[in-house]
């Protein structure tokens, strides 16, 4: 595992342009509307300047999106808090009944960015464990080793690994020997040949798969605006446009695990923020809105006033967004022995 070993600003790697992952996640692009409003910096070790604003930019068009270890830190509290805890028990009474393993659980986390679902689970979930961290960002591969929980809620070791590589070459063998699939915020910026492709790995190795935290295509904010729907409208036609799955990404996943004959259950995971999360409010206030005017320009002057009243509602602690979230459990049919 390791860390780019370019010791990149993020002044090239994360500094600009609208961000659009329905929590956040954003797109190439140019600054916004209220992008221009933010550009908080870190000084620390070697990379020297550090802007939270615009997460995931492309730095070449041929690229993917990458994701700011800032924003990922930003809203790991909120996801924390939004995660569905009644998913746990059927999870733990299904990994109760597969065949144990000397070594403990192996849990491959998908899309792992920072850890942050590892951070959250592994405390939860009793006996060793050994996870193994996926992610195509060898830098915030580099955060997701560092950071690795290291105890089980019972006290026993957890160890981590990390593997780079593109989901969209997941083959079933990379799975061989898993206990338990993991995501979060990752099915809705896969495609559905993507999601297909997890699904069939996952029910090859016969484990079941926790996949949270995938946006819904719903956000309230209270007190309400005339905008609001045009704005969500054009946030969720962002998300699709290049093929990524957006709002659908719950019904194509749920579709491809029942395909293979899977169980799945849904709940949501809702993020609720009021004035205690200011600061990842207006983060995401940039990029969804940002998202939906790169979507339809034709929205920018009003967009731009738009985010204007919203940040100083957000500023002055009256506003309160509730971003809508599902969290899948699918439990598949399990090989190798298990009853
Ligand atoms: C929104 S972030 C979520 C990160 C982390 N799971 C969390 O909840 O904080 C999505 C992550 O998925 C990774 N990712 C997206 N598409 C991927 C792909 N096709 N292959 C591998 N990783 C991918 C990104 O690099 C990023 O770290």
């Amino acid at each position: 595992m390791a860390a780019d070993g370019t010791g990149r600003s993020a002044t090239g790697g994360f500094s600009d342009g609208p961000v659009a992952d329905g929590q956040g996640r954003f797109g190439a692009g140019r600054p916004s509307a209220g992008s221009v409003a933010d550009g908080l910096e870190q000084s620390s070790g070697e990379r020297a300047t550090v802007r939270l604003r615009g997460a995931p930019v492309r730095e070449h068009p041929a690229e993917p999106p990458r994701y700011a270890p800032e924003w990922l830190r930003l809203r790991e509290p909120a996801d924390a808090a939004a995660r569905a805890h009644d998913l746990l028990d059927p999870l733990r009474i299904r990994l109760a009944g597969l065949p144990g393993r000397a070594d403990g659980l192996v849990v491959h986390d998908l899309g792992c960015g920072t850890g942050s679902m590892g951070r959250w689970l592994a405390p939860l979930l009793d006996g060793a464990q050994h996870w193994v961290l996926h992610d195509r960002d060898p830098y915030l591969l580099h955060f997701a080793a560092a950071g690795a929980p290291h105890t089980a809620a019972d006290g026993s070791r957890v160890t981590v690994e990390t593997r780079r590589g593109d989901l969209a070459h997941l083959t079933p063998d990379a799975l061989n020997g898993a206990g338990l699939v993991t995501a979060s915020a990752l099915l809705d910026v896969l495609t559905t040949e993507e999601v297909g492709k997890l699904a069939a790995a996952c029910t090859a190795a016969g484990c079941p798969a926790l996949l949270t935290l995938s946006v819904a295509g719903r956000v309230d904010l209270t007190p309400g605006h005339p905008l609001d729907t045009e704005i969500t409208e054009a946030f969720n036609d962002h998300q699709r446009r290049t093929g990524m799955l957006g709002p659908d990404a719950v019904t194509v996943a749920t579709e491809a695990f029942a395909g293979h004959g899977a169980t799945v259950r849904a709940q949501p995971s809702d993020w609720r923020l009021g004035p205690g999360e200011a600061g990842l409010t207006a983060q995401w206030l940039r990029g969804w809105v940002g998202a939906a005017v790169e979507q339809r320009p034709e929205l920018r002057a009003r967009a731009d006033r738009y985010l204007e009243e919203r940040l100083a509602a957000c500023a002055a602690g009256e506003l309160r967004v509730v971003v809508h979230h599902t969290d899948l459990l699918a439990l598949c049919r399990p090989t190798g022995g298990a009853p």
